[in-house]
């Protein structure tokens, strides 16, 4: 059988295959080095989130399993800081370069000054990353803990203020809201890509104890559950903007990449699924390679957004 050709552009991050992973959910890649050779099988990894200075997260627990179809997280961006990060996964992340898989370092941030910052240091620091991803899910100190990019007007002005400091690609990590506004918010302001969906917010009860399962009242659902309301929200904000997307929410097989880009993503991150199957990602890239085979294309590429409605 003639192999398809899996090669992606994510926003100027030349991807040997679709396949990324969703930050938070995988480490910073060195913990799955057991289980497969993480360099040579991802097209990129996306790091956990970090900040320029250090944050302590929320109390425990931050983490609930729901019923098998989905788990909820209020981790709260628990990072060492971009000097510290560096220190500790710099030489890591470079051989994961080296060996071809693009590294995508996660930009977390409380206020506009913060994501600058984040930004200068990584540009000093980082000459490993391919490019940045900015979270604008982060709670906003100045507006009483409301997510960064919670409007398109804020979105706008969080990219406005780090595209200048970088001619790295920009990817943008979109919380589940407005994504067809908010996108081409970002789209204007020079965003070389979109990533969706951050975790949905949702709560659980123990009803016993009548208090939250978690440190806090509420916290982000993520896994099976959330799939096919991220595909939606792919699908909705492929056909708003022009710029690649990367779909995320619930990929736990070869299938559900596949609905994602048909929908218009061009890459696909994996997340809780390497939580529950450390060894789901080669058994995904290898699911997804047989279906695009199937449907008789030479080129992944020419499934993307090939949804028929
Ligand atoms: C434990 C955990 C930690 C996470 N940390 C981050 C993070 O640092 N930054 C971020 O943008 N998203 C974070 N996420 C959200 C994931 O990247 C992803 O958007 C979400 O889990 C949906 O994908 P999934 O259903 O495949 O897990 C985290 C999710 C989980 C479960």
């Amino acid at each position: 059988m003639v192999s398809v050709s899996m090669a992606v552009d994510l926003g100027g991050i030349k991807m040997r295959n679709p396949l990324n992973t969703a930050s938070g959910t995988y480490g910073n890649g060195w913990q799955f080095e057991g289980f497969y050779d993480v360099g040579a099988t991802l097209g990129a990894i996306t790091c956990k989130g970090v900040a320029a200075e250090p944050w302590d997260g929320n109390p425990a627990p931050r983490l609930a399993e729901l019923r098998g179809s989905a788990i909820m997280n209020s981790v709260g961006l628990q990072n060492p800081g971009i000097p510290a990060f560096v220190d500790l996964y710099g030489s890591y992340l470079q051989g994961l370069r080296d060996r071809g898989c693009q590294v995508i370092c996660q930009v977390a941030g409380h206020s506009i000054d913060e994501y600058v910052r984040a930004i200068e240091l990584y540009e000093e620091l980082a000459p490993f990353a391919s490019g940045f991803e900015i979270n604008i899910s982060c709670p906003n100190i100045a507006a009483g803990g409301a997510a960064m990019g919670a409007t398109p007007a804020a979105a706008a002005e969080v990219m406005a203020a780090v595209r200048p400091r970088t001619s790295r690609p920009l990817v943008v990590k979109m919380a589940p809201h407005d994504v067809a506004e908010i996108g081409r918010a970002l789209e204007s302001e020079g965003a070389d890509a979109l990533s969706l969906i951050n975790t949905i917010p949702g709560m659980a009860i123990d009803v016993r104890t009548r208090k939250s399962r978690l440190s806090r009242p509420t916290a982000g659902v993520s896994g099976p559950a959330i799939h096919a309301i991220a595909v939606r929200m792919v699908w909705e904000c492929a056909k708003a903007v022009k710029i690649p997307l990367c779909g995320i929410g619930g990929v736990a097989s070869g299938e559900d990449a596949a609905e994602m880009i048909l929908a218009g993503a061009t890459a696909v991150s994996v997340g809780t699924a390497n939580m529950c199957e450390p060894t789901c990602v080669p058994r995904i890239l290898a699911e997804l390679e047989q279906w695009a085979q199937e449907q008789g294309v030479n080129d992944i590429n020419e499934l993307i957004g090939a949804f028929e409605c």
